[in-house]
């Protein structure tokens, strides 16, 4: 079956079984395209929390999916491919946090969405790239701050916050790819091009670019600038959405190194084997979910 074959076929199954299909801003072109929702993980976290379908099948990676999970627990949430999952997420684990908190009684523990669900569990808040400035903002001023698992968006969103956080080492190995090397030669190859960056990069490429937001944000942030021309620092799947919702401008990625293997699992014909057995579904436990479920009901509440 080709490319359009499968994606008809699967819009027919999704009706005939009352499913909606979310996908991440980071999919592959063809699953994009084929989806209810495209967007972030703010945005898709929202939107699992509000359908009334039967059943979620969430084209991403693994937290995402656990996150739909957490939030709507009367849903089946299938992940077409389960092996999908986040490197950054497995950064941080259960032991460590509360070694790092017993550290630091009295902090408030701001998670980034990219964790497990156990994590969340034993965290105050949770954020994603696109509300963590917002979040870290609603803690009050006296509070000491554990931000957790990625270092370069607690550093980034701290200092947007003006506040201090103690962040926990962990990073993003697909933006982390991206070297300061590559904005210099981009901004020689495209002169005048904005350079517009996803918060998971490291710190001095951050510090180089024009604008920082989460992908959702990147496609708001390039419809109201005025420039034609744009290099887009995050991975490569953001450039199919960012040249559909922008018509008429031109998108040239900061490095072709950008590709997130986890994300790039999930395909059309997996898609289509997951709706037919409805599966594999993603649960987490009653007892972590309800404790999950406090911080992530505040990162769907807050900002952006
Ligand atoms: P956002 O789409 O929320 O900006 O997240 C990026 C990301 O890396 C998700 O894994
Ligand atoms: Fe995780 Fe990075 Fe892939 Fe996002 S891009 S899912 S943070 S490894």
């Amino acid at each position: 079956m080709d490319h359009a074959a499968m994606q008809a076929e699967i819009r027919r199954l999704a009706k005939e079984k009352g499913a909606v299909i979310l996908a991440h801003n980071y999919q592959r072109p063809e699953v994009q395209d084929v989806a209810d929702f495209v967007g972030d993980s703010l945005g898709l976290s929202r939107q699992a929390a509000a359908t009334t379908a039967n059943m979620t099948v969430f084209c991403g990676v693994h937290f995402m999916a656990e996150t739909a999970a957490i939030l709507a627990p009367e849903r089946p949430v299938i992940l077409p491919d389960e092996e999908a999952g986040c490197p950054m997420a497995d950064m941080v684990d259960v032991a460590g946090l509360e070694e790092l908190k017993a550290e630091h009684p009295g902090a408030v523990v701001i998670t980034y969405v990219n964790s497990s669900a156990d994590v969340k569990a034993i965290s105050d808040i949770c954020c994603t790239s696109a509300n963590a400035v917002d979040i870290i903002r609603s803690v009050p001023a006296d509070k000491e701050i554990i931000f957790t698992p990625d270092r370069n968006l607690g550093t980034w969103a701290a200092q947007k916050a003006g506040r201090w956080v103690t962040v926990w080492p962990g990073f993003c190995p697909t933006h982390g790819l991206i070297g300061v090397d590559d904005v210099e030669k981009a901004r020689l190859a495209h002169p005048g091009a904005k350079v517009v960056v996803h918060p998971e990069c490291e710190t001095d490429v951050v510090a180089l670019a024009d604008a920082v937001e989460s992908t959702s944000g990147m496609i708001r942030f390039c419809q109201k600038d005025d420039s034609k021309e744009y290099i887009i620092g995050t991975e490569l799947g953001m450039i199919h959405r960012l040249q559909k919702d922008c018509p008429g401008k031109t998108f040239h990625p900061l490095t072709q190194l950008t590709v997130c293997p986890n994300m790039k699992l999930i395909t059309l014909e997996k898609v289509l084997k997951a709706l037919q057995k409805e599966g594999p579904v993603v649960s987490v436990p009653e007892e972590v979910r309800v404790k999950a479920l406090r911080a992530v009901q505040r990162m769907v509440e807050v900002g952006a």
